[in-house]
């Protein structure tokens, strides 16, 4: 479904990533890791175009069979039209906005009749949205913004779910409801690339994961092998 072939991307002066490849397949849930720095960021922001590469390129299929685009040279809102999604570092929630505006801003590049069907389906999936869908999105708390910044993602119908650090700053019960409700919308088809300091967790949802050093791809594999090797135990499973 998307292929990161061999990129290498700079910010300013920086040369960020390193001839990174990486693959995600229909169906899958995908798990990028790596410390601090180590430019996962930088490879999500590519994937969704607000970068580019200096060399390499990007390949998405959005559909088994159908036409593979280069996504490397094209419009991020194009990238958001063909169904890569992506709830940002921090959620990007407008505060000032409603709970409900919010929603809507997710789905503004569709014109199909399905919108406020939609709503409710995000609403049944987290009643709390319903519940508070006149309040300024800034007065939720940070588990329900990162259910918002999820739920605007999932207003705009993507194949590709893309998040970077959904568990950042959540207590352990609410990353839970958050990794839980990530499997059920993969078990529904949307294929999720997810990019985690925490390891534990992101090796436990994911079918296969990257790690990333300083920019470049050092491990990758099944996840459930990869937790395994006494490299990622060290340094990420704070394990021997
Ligand atoms: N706007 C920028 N201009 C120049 N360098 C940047 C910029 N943003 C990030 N960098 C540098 O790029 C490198 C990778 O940053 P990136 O944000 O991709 O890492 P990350 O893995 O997402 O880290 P974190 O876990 O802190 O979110 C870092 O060395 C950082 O200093
Ligand atoms: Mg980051």
């Amino acid at each position: 479904m998307l292929t990161v072939d061999n990129i290498d991307v700079y910010r300013g002066e920086t040369h960020v990533l390193h001839k990174v490849s990486l693959q995600v397949g229909h169906g899958e849930i995908v798990a990028l890791i790596g410390a601090n720095g180590a430019g996962k960021t930088t490879a999500l922001r590519t994937v969704s175009g607000l970068l580019r590469p200096s060399s390499g390129r990007i390949l998405y299929t959005p559909e088994k069979g159908k036409e593979t685009i280069e996504i490397s040279t094209v419009a991020p809102e194009r990238i958001v039209g063909a169904g890569i999604s992506q709830c940002p570092e921090g959620r990007g929630v407008f505060s000032r906005l409603t709970v409900k505006e919010n929603l809507l801003i997710g789905a503004y590049l569709r014109s199909d009749k399905g919108v406020e069907k939609d709503l409710e389906s995000i609403y049944k999936m987290f009643p709390i949205l319903e519940e508070r869908s006149g309040q300024a999105a800034g007065k939720l708390s940070g588990g329900e913004q990162m259910m918002l910044a999820l739920g605007r993602s999932l207003m705009g119908r993507p194949k590709l779910l893309i998040l970077d650090e959904p568990s950042l700053g959540l207590a352990p019960l609410v990353i839970d409801t958050i990794f839980d409700m990530l499997k059920r919308i993969n078990a529904q088809g949307v294929t999720v690339l997810i990019v985690e300091q925490n390891a534990v967790m992101a090796l436990a949802l994911s079918h296969r994961a990257y790690v990333l050093e300083t920019g470049r791809v050092v491990l990758s594999g099944p996840s459930a092998e990869l937790a395994d090797t006494p490299r990622v135990r060290q340094a990420y499973l704070g394990g021997e």
